[in-house]
């Protein structure tokens, strides 16, 4: 075949794709069978495999995930992304509406209409489309610069990578939300659990996971789902309100929410949060409330923004969910930290969908003021979390006379004596307290720390109760034999955890440091301590003034790590975890920087001695950037063999093209 026949029939395939992407994954009404999809995608990967020369970024193979980075770049947003002022009432509403009537100088009276749609509880991001193809996105972050995530934002299907329609802008840049389907949370979950590993607290954690991480062929797997709402800038498009905005991204094939409404009362707004909040539990994302914006967009720019919110919307939140039921029991559980948490057993109930049967009661000083006791009516509430407490005792529904709820002396897990400290309570256990061991090696192989696939809640458990662990440094001396005789373990669920094992031994220094869960070091400040000693060696021998020194550590931190390091067992753990194998390595910051520093790079054709990965990933260690397609602000197209229609736009813009032979000079190899 020509190659322009094949040019053709890859398009054609391609529009095709997209167009069934679009029927399924946006508008929800497949016209035909998986099976058939299948063929249409199986035809066109074949072609593109045979004519390498012909692939391009927009196509719908390209969303598989690729290679994984050692690093999420900086991204830097066009325009600041605000957040939102949280409203609670009816009257928030009514005085907000009031508010900015005064600024705009605009009487009661007259006329003021709102969009409103759902406030999805998600990740919110920044899509960037040049001249209709998608080309970049990148998290929230600080609202200045988040992450780039363009790999794995690529990999969910209800994000077109190419838009179809009229006057579609040549730059265009969005603002959306990434969230996780409440099925697909719930299923994966399931699926961590049988696992052997822990699951996300919430479908938001799950999202967000996903969206960062290194590996995109992992976030290909996962059930995300993205919405776009919002114009951050546009070129030569000037639209006049919010619901125009809405209405063009939809005609370009962009999920919106169909679940929006322009509302031209205060009546409106809040009757439409009224049945949103009724139909919460039947959405298959979550929600915490609405979002409701002006709608004429001039009167925004007018309106204007403070630091961090605009004045021109709101979000009006939902109250958490909560339901009534009684205490079978209290309970006292001890944390890692030999900390006593009071935990209310509930009579079972369905708060929001999710059952609850144990809620935190957090400490005396809040089981006083509740004043709760065995047998009362409360009630319960589930905020974002699946974690629930109780809010509200019932005190009428009270018939006998109950005694106080008091903290036990002794550890209730190991007998050691309790002591106090102002409002909690820690058993002094320590290493000798199985509770605080087992949390401890929960915390050490959780995802933040040295991240142990197939070690959860419940193997620790049973490792323990076997006596095949007694610390953390025991788990590099677990044998295959040893796991075959638990129950559950197959050979490929022991190899499985045998293999996570094993690959925790190469964590960061600053995994290593927050997996030891001392005393007020958490991820944040672990990361400080390392940036600052650089090796575990120097941490250890540091002085109270040293680390007090470091900026952003307490002198309570310092306290709590210095005397960690001098506990004569706390010492003897880390040289057995060393001994073991575990070579904890300080991983240098990695902020761009370096001689491409700044500059972009497109590749097209095929190089000899390297695959684009590879060189991608050399260009950002010497802090520039590869990007998918090219512009003018483009600064160099790679070209190797067979190079594609990217080096006929290159040569048109003017865009300084490298051969091979020039690029590895230019990255120095
Ligand atoms: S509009 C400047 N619309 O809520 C206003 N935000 O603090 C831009 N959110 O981080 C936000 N659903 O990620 C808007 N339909 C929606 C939203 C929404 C969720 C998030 C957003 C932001 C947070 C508010």
């Amino acid at each position: 075949m020509p190659l322009e026949s094949v040019r053709r029939k890859i398009e054609a395939l391609r529009e095709e794709i997209r167009r069934h992407d679009f029927l399924y994954y946006i508008k929800d009404k497949p016209r035909i069978s998986d099976a058939q999809y299948d063929a249409l995608f199986r035809e066109l990967k074949e072609l593109e495999e045979k004519y390498p020369q012909l692939l391009s970024a927009d196509s719908p193979t390209q969303r598989v995930g690729g290679a994984p980075v050692d690093f999420l770049p900086k991204f830097k947003h066009r325009v600041p992304l605000l957040s939102l002022e949280s409203l609670f009432t009816e009257a928030d509403v009514q005085a907000f509406d009031k508010r900015i009537r005064k600024e705009v100088d605009m009487s009661s009276a007259s006329h003021l209409s709102y969009l409103v749609e759902p406030k999805f509880d998600g990740l919110s991001v920044e899509v960037v489309y040049r001249n209709g193809v998608f080309h970049q996105a990148g998290t929230r972050g600080d609202g200045e610069t988040g992450e780039e995530v363009t790999q794995n934002v690529k990999t969910i299907k209800s994000l077109p990578l190419k838009l179809s329609g009229k006057d579609i802008p040549k730059e265009l840049h969005l603002r959306g939300e990434v969230v996780m389907t409440v099925k697909g949370f719930e299923a994966l979950n399931k699926k961590l659990i049988e696992e052997g590993e822990e699951p996300f607290a919430n479908p938001r954690n799950a999202a967000s996971g996903a969206l960062r991480q290194l590996d995109s062929r992992i976030t290909a797997k996962r059930p995300l789902d993205i919405y776009l709402y919002g114009l951050l800038y546009a070129e030569n498009w000037r639209p006049k309100t919010q619901e125009e905005v809405l209405e063009t991204l939809s005609s370009w094939g962009i999920r919106i929410n169909p679940v929006h409404k322009k509302c031209d009362s205060l009546q409106e707004i809040c009757d439409f949060h009224a049945d949103l909040h009724q139909k919460r539990d039947h959405l298959d994302y979550e929600i915490d409330g609405i979002v409701a914006k002006v709608d004429d967009l001039s009167l925004q720019e007018s309106l204007g923004a403070r630091t961090r919110s605009p004045r021109w919307a709101f979000a009006y939140k939902f109250e958490p969910r909560k339901e009534i039921t009684t205490v079978e029991n209290i309970v006292v559980q001890v944390g890692r930290q030999g900390t006593l948490t009071p935990v209310a057993i509930l009579k079972p109930v369905d708060v929001g969908g999710v059952t609850v049967s144990r809620a935190t009661l957090h400490n005396l000083d809040i089981i006083q003021k509740l004043d709760v006791r065995l047998g009362d009516e409360v009630k319960v509430a589930r905020a974002g979390d699946v974690i629930p407490e109780v809010i509200e005792v019932n005190h009428e529904s009270r018939k006998d006379k109950i005694e106080e709820f008091k903290m036990p002396l002794k550890c209730p897990v190991c007998g050691s004596k309790v002591v106090r400290e102002g409002v909690f309570f820690f058993c002094t256990g320590g290493y000798t307290c199985r509770a605080q061991v087992k949390w401890s090696i929960i915390h050490y192989a959780s995802r933040d720390a040295m991240d142990i696939e197939g070690l959860g809640r419940e193997t620790v458990d049973l490792l323990i109760e076997k006596g095949l662990i007694k610390n953390v440094a025991d788990l590099y001396t677990i044998k295959k034999t040893d796991l075959l005789i638990l129950p559950g373990f197959k050979d490929k669920k022991a190899q499985n955890l045998l293999d996570g094992i094993e690959a925790s031994k190469k964590r960061s220094l600053s995994r290593f440091l927050y997996g030891l869960g001392i005393r007020h070091v958490g991820e944040q400040i672990a990361r400080l301590i390392c940036n600052h000693f650089g090796s575990l060696g120097k941490m250890e021998r540091a002085s109270l003034e040293e680390i007090q020194n470091i900026d952003g550590v307490g002198p309570e931190i310092a306290r709590s790590l210095v005397d960690y390091f001098r506990d004569a067992r706390n010492q003897k753990l880390v040289e057995l975890l060393l001994g073991r194998g575990v070579t904890p390595q300080h991983e240098a910051k990695k902020t761009p920087s370096g001689p491409l520093l700044g500059k972009t790079f497109v590749f097209t054709g095929e190089m000899e001695s390297m695959s684009r990965p590879e060189a991608s990933r050399k260009i950002e260690t010497l802090g520039g950037r590869a990007i998918d397609s090219v512009s003018k602000k483009t600064d160099y197209v790679v070209a190797g063999a067979n190079p594609g229609s990217k080096f006929d736009k290159a040569k048109k813009l003017g865009v300084t093209i490298l051969d091979e032979k020039e690029f590895l000079k230019m990255i120095g190899s």
